[in-house]
């Protein structure tokens, strides 16, 4: 009788926790999307006290005794029910770890220090910005030997967004990751430089719209379930078992931009509206795992697939039908080279598919070496110039095209930055799979068909939603743990037909 009653009393504390934190991301959807500039105020204190409210649930007496009393009678039988275990053991355990002075330091030095960097990034002073990184930094490493760690600080960190992962795995996938890109580099300077100047011509919005809407359709995204409206940056959030929302925006220089962000948000909602299932639905089992491979399905459907020759040979007519002006003498060949042109650059969310990876590392060793205490804060613009130089060969004009571009920092998410290129290893690796078990899948996008490659994915990936860690998943999908050789040779063959050597 007991033992039943704990997992009634996990489910329901689950229940609760899931439509508490949609209707927190219901909030956060309305502040970035329809909320007067003057609601902010008000906004901040909802939000504020349904996060007081998940955190109360988390960390709470019955929650505690639920875990517990399922724990020793070891009745955890399905792989939903061990993984809820997974899943909330960990949420609980921090939760009471961590107490709710660190909490409140932490969220005031998070919202001092964006307000901070908005300035200093304006002024294009990161002096301005340093005392307020240096009390988050000081703070998130009280908070990583708080929650405790293995081998590396960071790693504590880095759990909160990418559960099981380490320094010491990450590094071992950057370190070739890093000298392989370097290298292609190399290669890709000594060509001839693309020109991409037809994708910055003026393109009506609404046909754009059109067209990104249509190839979300394409892709199996269901708009019963699913919604895409403007905002001012492109993201994705769920705000029910059937509501997804995903974003993008038009007023970019290029036309690509706005294209390419529609097909990775589309990549997002995709795996949250398949996460949320018969088996998962409005649990904490509905949503994707992971950071990382929530941006392998985002990347793998913008780039593998959004930017591949096999895909125009379909929606190039189709794009040019609609901006026959903006294209006029431009084949299907120099567009999809256009859209596929690598520079170095600044910034890190206008890179190329290539460069990106390089941007991200950079942002990893030098977080790392923040949290381990061997690089000042005072000290981290000329760290950031000197591998700018080193990785990407340029130095930034100044901190707000270098070291003060990224919100994250401010907003004390470190740790988050490695999810990104991870998520281009895992999307390479799966991809690999998927083309193994279904070599017609490139045929298939040439002709329009994207959506046996979609029903392969979400049967794999988006279907198991939180079930299975991101290890297990890979695991299971393609019987190999994480390799950065598989996106390694997916970028050299592609650039070697892009760029022609
Ligand atoms: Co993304």
């Amino acid at each position: 009788m007991e033992k039943e009653s704990s997992w009634d009393i996990l489910y329901q504390i689950d229940k609760e926790l899931v439509l508490l934190e949609q209707t927190a991301a219901l909030l956060e959807w309305d502040e970035e999307t329809q909320m007067p500039p003057d609601g902010i105020d008000g906004r901040s204190e909802q939000i504020s006290l349904l996060k007081g409210y998940i955190h109360d649930l988390k960390s709470s007496a019955e929650m505690g005794a639920a875990l517990s009393a399922i724990e020793e009678g070891k009745l955890a039988v399905t792989d939903a029910q061990r993984a809820l275990i997974r899943i909330y053991r960990k949420e609980y355990d921090d939760a009471v770890k961590v107490p709710k002075s660190l909490i409140l330091q932490l969220s005031d030095a998070e919202s001092k220090g964006q307000n901070a960097w908005v300035f200093a990034r304006k002024n294009n002073n990161f002096k301005e910005f340093e005392p307020y990184l240096e009390k988050i930094i000081e703070l998130k490493r009280v908070y990583a030997d708080t929650v405790g760690y293995i081998d590396h600080p960071y790693n504590a960190l880095l759990n909160h967004y990418e559960p099981g992962m380490t320094v010491a795995r990450i590094d071992a996938l950057f370190t070739p990751l890093k000298h392989e890109v370097v290298s292609l580099m190399d290669k890709i300077r000594a060509c001839e430089t693309i020109d991409d100047s037809f994708l910055y011509k003026k393109y009506p919005k609404e046909k754009q719209d059109r067209f990104g809407r249509e190839i979300l359709h394409d892709m199996g995204f269901d708009f019963q379930r699913a919604q895409m409206c403007e905002a001012v940056h492109p993201f994705t959030t769920t705000v029910g078992a059937d509501d997804v929302r995903i974003t993008t925006r038009y007023d970019e220089p290029s036309v690509s931009s706005p294209l390419f962000s529609t097909i990775h948000e589309g990549g997002h909602g995709l795996y949250e509206l398949g996460a949320s299932n018969s088996k998962t639905r409005g649990t904490a089992l509905g949503e994707g795992v992971s950071m990382a491979i929530h941006e392998s399905q985002s990347r793998l459907w913008e780039n593998i697939i959004g930017r591949s020759d096999a895909f125009w040979t379909h929606y190039f007519p189709i794009f040019k039908r609609l901006f026959p002006e903006q294209l006029e003498g431009i084949s299907k060949e120099s567009f999809v080279r256009g859209v596929n042109k690598v520079e170095s650059s600044f910034i890190r969310v206008n890179a190329d598919e290539v460069t990106y990876n390089l941007h991200i590392i950079m942002r990893y060793e030098l977080e790392k070496q923040l949290i381990e205490g061997s690089l000042a804060v005072k000290d981290l613009p000329e760290a950031w110039n000197t591998l700018s130089e080193e990785y990407l060969g340029i130095i930034p004009d100044g901190p707000q095209n270098g070291v003060l571009q990224d919100i994250h920092w401010s907003a004390g998410l470190i740790g988050y930055f490695p999810t990104y290129a991870l998520g281009n290893l895992y999307g390479a690796q799966i991809y690999h799979e998927l083309v193994k078990q279904v070599p017609e899948t490139v045929t298939q996008f040439s002709e329009g068909n994207l959506n046996d490659a979609s029903l392969w994915l979400n049967r794999e990936v988006y279907l198991k939603g939180s079930i299975y860690t991101p290890e297990d998943l890979l695991k299971m999908i393609t019987g190999q743990e994480l390799d950065s050789s598989y996106f390694i040779e997916y970028l050299w063959s592609k650039y070697k037909a892009i760029y022609k050597w």
